[in-house]
């Protein structure tokens, strides 16, 4: 079976983070001390994905070519699309179809960001299911802003509800979704929500309705870290910050992956180290290969 293919969905308006975004992509913010897309594509990169389409604005696909380029400098191919207006998240699978072209794929938000110990391996268990959908279901406090899953008693799950009033847990369904090679025609089934937009959610509804949706926690032990708002923004890069400056280790760095995963070479990170000239990220890659 062809391999899985990766999508990062980074269009969308940033509205709420304006002024910031009113000439940048919020998916180009830094956290801390790399773009906020880093970490996203850090993890499809963990799940061992090299093959990642790019949905931008038009008007943003430039930012973004000239931050990642074409992604050989992680051994990666990036071939980028465009979403013309934010018409909801399903509406990626149409715009990646001839890109996925049958293939298995996994799509994260431009904008979440996940840190936990053990990642790779749930990353592994999602990607091994050939047929069907895995998405991961996370505690919050503030269900309500998110996809939220329905359980019935016995623990199946019944539902999954797009921001509900209500919710019927506190279980948020997080911006990573691993599915087959029917998203795309399932998508085009989608039939847009009340607000306009083609959800995630009625697409996830599909999948379950045909008993083919899994639902895996994403325990207590990893971050799943919003970036929705200033305060989330600030918060996000202080996490980052905190946890690599006493580790010593990078959070989501796509070099590091790239070198750890075998797919470039210690001279091609030497490389990149020396773009980054004497800041910290390019002393680590410099130590790295070292
Ligand atoms: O973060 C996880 C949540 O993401 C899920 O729990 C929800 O089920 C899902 O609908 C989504 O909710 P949000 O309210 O966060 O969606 P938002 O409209 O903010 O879009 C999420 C990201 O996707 C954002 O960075 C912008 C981008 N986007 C959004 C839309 C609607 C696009 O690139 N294109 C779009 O058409």
């Amino acid at each position: 079976m062809a391999e899985r293919k990766g999508i990062i969905l980074a269009g969308g308006s940033g509205t709420r983070l304006y002024p910031i975004t009113l000439g940048l992509s919020k998916q180009l913010v830094p956290i801390y001390d790399k773009p906020m897309i880093y970490y996203p594509l850090s993890v499809l990169m963990l799940a061992g994905i090299r093959e990642i389409a790019i949905i931008t604005t038009p008007q943003d696909q430039d930012q973004f070519r000239r931050t990642l380029g074409d992604g050989s400098q992680w051994g990666l191919s990036f071939t980028y699309i465009e979403q013309p207006s934010p018409d909801g998240l399903a509406q990626a699978y149409i715009l990646a179809e001839p890109f996925l072209d049958g293939a298995l794929s996994a799509m994260v938000l431009g904008d979440n960001i996940f840190f936990g110990h053990g990642l790779p391996e749930l990353l592994a268990a999602a990607d091994a299911q050939p047929v069907g959908g895995t998405v991961f279901g996370y505690r919050v406090v503030d269900p309500q802003r998110y996809g939220v899953v329905d359980f019935a008693a016995d623990g199946t799950v019944r539902a999954i509800v797009e921001k509900p009033e209500v919710p019927p847990s506190r279980y948020a369904v997080t911006g990573l979704y691993f599915l087959d090679g029917s998203a795309p025609a399932r998508a085009r089934q989608v039939a847009p929500s009340p607000r306009g937009e083609l959800e995630i959610t009625s697409l996830l509804e599909m999948y379950l309705a045909d008993g083919q949706l899994q639902v895996q926690q994403m325990g207590r032990g990893y971050a799943w870290l919003d970036t929705g708002t200033h305060a989330s923004l600030l918060d996000a890069g202080n996490f980052v910050r905190t946890l690599s400056e006493r580790q010593g280790q990078q959070i989501g760095s796509p070099d590091e992956i790239a070198w750890q995963q075998g797919w470039i070479d210690a001279e091609a990170l030497r490389a990149r180290a020396a773009m980054f000239g004497k800041n910290d990220y390019g002393a680590y890659l410099l130590r790295l290969c070292d």
